[in-house]
């Protein structure tokens, strides 16, 4: 009699600890927590400050538009690269945060190169404060999708507390883009049910489409994967961070591209660029030979369809929130020539 009492005692005290210690984070918090790990490693510290292209362009527009006796804010400091320029040019005080251990790095290289004016704060951004508003909030919060790095909600949360009525925020203006692609030949790989090898016809695993969104991104950073644009790359959305809310981004973009290089259609390569003055910008778009090296862009797989010079391709990107890109879906449809509808494709079919 006792004994199953016991166990089913047992069993529900079990199970009441497992709710307890099971994660209740929200999204953010998880993003947080990888964040702060992914960002404690030397080795995404040294790609990022090896980077050239993002090098130079932060050197430049710390030196055109930072103003000696500015005080600064630097989102995410990272080893202090950024804290350590804003204070050679003369900032009166930069507030240098990151809520990784990296932080104590940046303590060691300031010391050791001298730097003054710079105090370091151990916190994530939304629990750091000041007392008075800053001239300048200096970030690079870009992640590969541009968004995913959670740099709407970092940078408008300072931007709202604690920057000047008409302060800067460096950079501000952002380009994003979305292009159809084709692949180079030898480097495509289809998804699996489109193979077929010595005979071998995979297409019966159509029916098995991964749930997992993951599955339809292809991560890359290889100037030579992808062969070309199919039509004539334009940004698809444009924001400045001084005026933007995340709130009002757009859930569904909706675009067309003229196809002007013919071929298959591989997915949608998905870059930005930074613009802070006309003669100064960072990209990182897959094609540019004078892009920023680390940064990764992000191929949105689709299904197999051909081009021909003169095709409309009509593509509909829904986002639940831009800064989650599992949260995205996309789609095309194929007009040829210009006229009716002949071809409807998705991303990832499956999954929406
Ligand atoms: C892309 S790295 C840039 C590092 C440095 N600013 C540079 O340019 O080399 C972003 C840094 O921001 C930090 N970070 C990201 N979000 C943050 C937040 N909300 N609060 C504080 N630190 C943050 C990360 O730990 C990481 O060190």
């Amino acid at each position: 009699m006792m004994l199953p009492l016991l166990r089913r005692l047992g069993a529900r005290l079990f199970a009441a600890v497992r709710r307890r210690l099971a994660p209740t984070q929200s999204p953010e918090e998880r993003y947080r927590d990888f964040n702060v790990r992914y960002f404690s490693g030397l080795h995404e510290q040294e790609r990022m400050l090896a980077d050239r292209p993002r090098m130079e362009f932060y050197r430049a527009a710390i030196q055109r538009h930072i103003q000696p006796g500015d005080r600064v804010i630097d989102l995410g400091t990272g080893t202090g690269i950024l804290a350590a320029l804003a204070s050679r040019r003369g900032a009166a005080r930069v507030y240098a945060i990151d809520h990784s251990p990296i932080l104590k790095h940046a303590r060691t290289l300031a010391a050791a190169n001298r730097i003054e004016r710079v105090e370091f704060f151990d916190t994530h951004s939304t629990d750091f404060s000041v007392a008075e508003r800053v001239d300048v909030i200096l970030h690079e919060q870009m992640g590969d999708g541009l968004f995913d790095e959670a740099m709407m909600a970092n940078v408008s949360d300072l931007r709202d507390r604690l920057l000047k009525p008409g302060g800067l925020i460096l950079p501000s203006r952002f380009e994003f883009f979305c292009e159809p692609i084709k692949i180079r030949d030898g480097r495509h790989v289809p998804f699996i049910w489109e193979l077929e090898v010595h005979g071998y016809d995979y297409a019966a695993l159509e029916r098995h489409r991964p749930q997992d969104p993951d599955y339809y991104h292809l991560r890359s950073s290889d100037l030579a994967l992808v062969e070309h644009f199919l039509g004539e790359p334009a940004p698809v959305l444009t924001i400045d961070l001084h005026t933007v809310q995340e709130a009002e981004l757009p859930h569904e973009i909706t675009f067309t591209r003229k196809v002007v290089n013919a071929g298959r259609l591989d997915g949608y390569a998905v870059y930005f660029r930074a613009l802070v003055d006309d003669d100064l910008s960072l990209g990182s778009g897959p094609l540019d030979p004078g892009r920023a090296p680390h940064w990764g862009f992000r191929v949105l797989r689709t299904d197999r369809e051909d081009f021909a010079v003169g095709d409309k391709i009509e593509v509909r990107l829904t986002v639940g929130r831009w800064a989650d890109m599992n949260s995205w879906r996309w789609s095309h449809v194929k007009r040829a020539g210009g006229t009716s509808a002949v071809g409807e494709a998705d991303g990832i079919v499956s999954a929406r």
